[in-house]
């Protein structure tokens, strides 16, 4: 049986992700969460074998404690995100905001990656899919504020590039889901839940032939004209 680790289980993208990796694809899920006595709550409320763990990606204590108690994992979803800046232009900047941000979007997933690289190196089938933003894409950048928010997909952008380089055999790849509808997207998002997450779901559960390294965007228009996954992959 498949095991996958998400991380930020208990709400929004990561939740639904959870939700249906074990309900659909029949994953053993690990729903990461920062209380587990909410993930608990969170993972009872599924189907499937679900199991909510203790995962605060800014505390290195429970990635290792956690990375310890595994006897092995194939997929990692890092999803677990914040978007603390608002429109503060990154020249006055807040430094609570923007260190808090690095330290969930950026410093988080590397230290569960690096965590779990080994176990991931004994899967047969080993996934990476780090759930980014097209606002890490350079390209895209024509307006001040969210500079953190920004900064830290980019970087999460550039690791999933070195991650498929560094780790030959896992497939590595970053999901923008679009503006999706979760406490960060709020209400006026055009996504749904079940859109938002498509495309983590199609990288999660890739054939071993599939692509590692790569930018895939999910947003509306890029789905509307999409007539597969792979058609969304976007430049970094
Ligand atoms: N929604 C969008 O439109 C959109 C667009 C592009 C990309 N994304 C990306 O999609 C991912 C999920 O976003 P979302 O919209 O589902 O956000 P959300 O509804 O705000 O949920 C965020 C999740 O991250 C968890 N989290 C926050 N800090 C954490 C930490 N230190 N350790 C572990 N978990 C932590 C939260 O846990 P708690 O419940 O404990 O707070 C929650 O489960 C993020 O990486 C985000 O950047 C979202």
């Amino acid at each position: 049986m498949t095991v996958t680790m998400i991380t930020g289980g208990t709400r929004g993208i990561g939740r639904e992700v959870a939700r249906q990796l074990a309900e659909v694809h029949g994953h053993r899920v690990l729903l990461g969460a920062r209380d587990l006595r909410r993930g608990r709550a969170v993972a009872a409320g599924m189907r499937g074998r679900v199991e909510a763990v203790e995962l605060d990606v800014t505390n290195p204590a429970t990635i290792d404690a956690l990375a310890a108690r595994l006897d092995g994992l194939d997929v990692l979803v890092n999803n677990a995100g914040v978007q603390l800046d608002g429109e503060v232009p990154s020249t006055e900047p807040d430094w609570a905001a923007i260190g808090g941000t690095l330290e969930v979007n950026l410093l988080g997933p590397w230290r569960v990656t690096a965590a779990v690289v080994p176990l991931l190196r004994r899967s047969p089938h080993p996934r990476i899919v780090n759930v980014s933003s097209s606002s890490g894409l350079t390209r895209l950048v024509n307006e001040s504020g969210d500079a953190s928010y920004c900064v830290s997909k980019a970087g999460l952008n550039m690791l999933t590039k070195i991650w498929s380089v560094e780790l030959p055999g896992v497939l590595v790849n970053a999901a923008c889901p679009g503006w999706v509808q979760t406490d960060m997207g709020g209400p006026d998002a055009p996504r749904t839940l079940a859109e938002g997450v498509q495309g983590i779901l199609w990288l999660a559960t890739l054939p071993d032939d599939g692509p590692t390294g790569r930018f895939y965007r999910f947003g509306t228009q890029a789905m509307r004209h999409a007539t597969a996954m792979a058609e969304a992959e976007v430049p970094y």
